[in-house]
């Protein structure tokens, strides 16, 4: 069953391409990525055999999933020569622009598989890709607080590695906590994939000029980064953080942003297609309760959180606009828990979008009207006019 296709070639209301990767119902709250409702793959899946879905279009077999996984294992490591790169960085740098600057150079030290147009050698990539860009996470968190970085362990899976590359040290044994491998899992599952939005976007127009992959993906990571798209996981942690510094008074806050100061906006609020609850939001926040209170250690920001959400649902100003919690409301809270700077959450984001961007970029490859991605535009500017010499303006 493939839903009907109706393209209004209006300014207004433009679709930008065809798709068969994920739908969305932004009014209905429904999300499905090859067909598969996003609350069923959260329940019952894995983010390596979404991975393999969202790329290869269907779910797969057990052998499909064990070769898939066996290959993925062993690309987990970084060519010697890539690894001085970290070294190249300020200590303070953010990770977002170090992920997009290494998986730019990643596609240097693979000469042989750049050609989107080979389908051996775009699969390759695509490994290769999935495979390191974990690595690439977890060694520019390793850089920004000095530690030594860890090689890969190819006995664990490529959720479990990262894990361990990021928190573990190679002077003492890292235990794999299987609540974090679940709940990271998840998070990874609920952010694979969302249509054409912003990064996805990117990385398509810059696909379509015949870019390679690593150059297409390292554009898409630096348009995740802003502080609207997938930077909002962030933002919202400083704006929780910002509310306690202020005595936890919601109340206030809420008036600033009614009263647009200085544009304050409620981070992790709003979406622009979901005009009702966003579906991974809900499905997020029943794992930020488990995570965050797991050693029954409250986290006071979440009590901020939920007390923020409650506030806003009930605020015609935010109703009105319909304005509800979306994916990035939550994860950061979890994140943290998890033992994340902040500074590392939307990198967290980025590994999940990974396999998204990857898939949409190999659909528009394979589209034989794919040309160059040119949206037009509506001009706006002054009808003709002369030059005005110096002296006469
Ligand atoms: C992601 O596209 C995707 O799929 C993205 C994403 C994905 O998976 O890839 O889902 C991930 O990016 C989620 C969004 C994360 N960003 C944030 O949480 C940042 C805060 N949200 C806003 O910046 C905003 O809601 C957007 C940009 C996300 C969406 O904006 P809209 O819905 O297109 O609407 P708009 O900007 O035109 O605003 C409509 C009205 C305006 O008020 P008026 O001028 O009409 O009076 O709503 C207001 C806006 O000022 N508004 C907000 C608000 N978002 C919109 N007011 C306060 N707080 C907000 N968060």
């Amino acid at each position: 069953e493939t839903g009907n296709v109706t393209l209004d070639i209006g300014f207004v209301n433009t679709a930008s391409c065809t798709s068969a990767i994920t739908y969305i119902d932004g009014d209905a709250g429904i999300l499905r990525y090859r067909g598969y409702p996003i609350e069923q793959l959260a329940e019952k899946s894995s983010f390596l055999e979404v991975t393999y879905l969202l790329i290869h279009g269907e779910l797969p077999t057990a052998e499909q999933l064990a070769a898939f996984d066996s290959r993925l294992r062993r690309h987990t490591l970084l060519h010697e020569d890539l690894k001085e790169f970290f070294g190249g960085f300020p200590r303070d740098a953010h990770p977002m622009p170090v992920l997009s600057s290494a998986v730019s150079a990643l596609g240097t030290f693979y000469q042989d598989s750049l050609d989107p147009f080979d389908e051996e050698q775009v699969d390759l990539s695509t490994i290769r890709l999935l495979a390191k860009l974990p690595t690439i996470a977890a060694y520019a968190y390793k850089k920004s607080i000095g530690q030594p970085f860890l090689y890969p362990d190819n006995s664990l899976s490529v959720t479990e590695n990262f894990l361990r590359m990021t928190f573990g040290f190679p002077a003492e044994p890292y235990d794999l906590d299987p609540d974090l491998v679940k709940a990271l899992d998840l998070l990874l599952i609920l952010h694979a994939d969302h249509e054409q939005n912003c990064s996805t976007s990117t990385v398509r127009l810059v696909g379509s000029s015949q870019a390679n992959l690593f150059a297409s993906v390292s554009a898409g990571i630096n348009a995740l980064f802003g502080p609207l798209h997938g930077g909002a996981n962030q933002a919202v942690l400083e704006m929780l953080s910002d509310i306690e510094a202020d005595g936890g008074d919601v109340d206030a806050f809420v008036n600033k942003v009614k009263n647009r100061e200085a544009g304050v906006k409620l981070m992790g609020f709003g979406h622009r297609v979901y005009k009702n609850y966003d579906p991974r939001a809900a499905i997020i926040k029943k794992t930020a309760d488990t995570i965050i209170n797991k050693d029954g250690v409250s986290d006071p920001l979440l009590d901020i959180a939920l007390t923020l959400e409650q506030r806003a649902l009930e605020d015609d100003y935010f109703v009105s606009r319909r304005l509800y919690p979306n994916v990035d409301f939550y994860t950061g809270l979890i994140y943290k828990a998890m033992g994340f700077p902040t500074k590392m959450f939307t990198v967290l984001f980025a590994l999940g979008r990974l396999p998204g961007w990857i898939a949409q970029w190999r659909e528009m490859i394979e589209d034989p009207q794919t040309k160059i991605g040119r949206p037009r535009q509506v001009y706006t500017g002054y009808t003709e006019r002369d030059y005005v010499p110096v002296d006469a303006r």
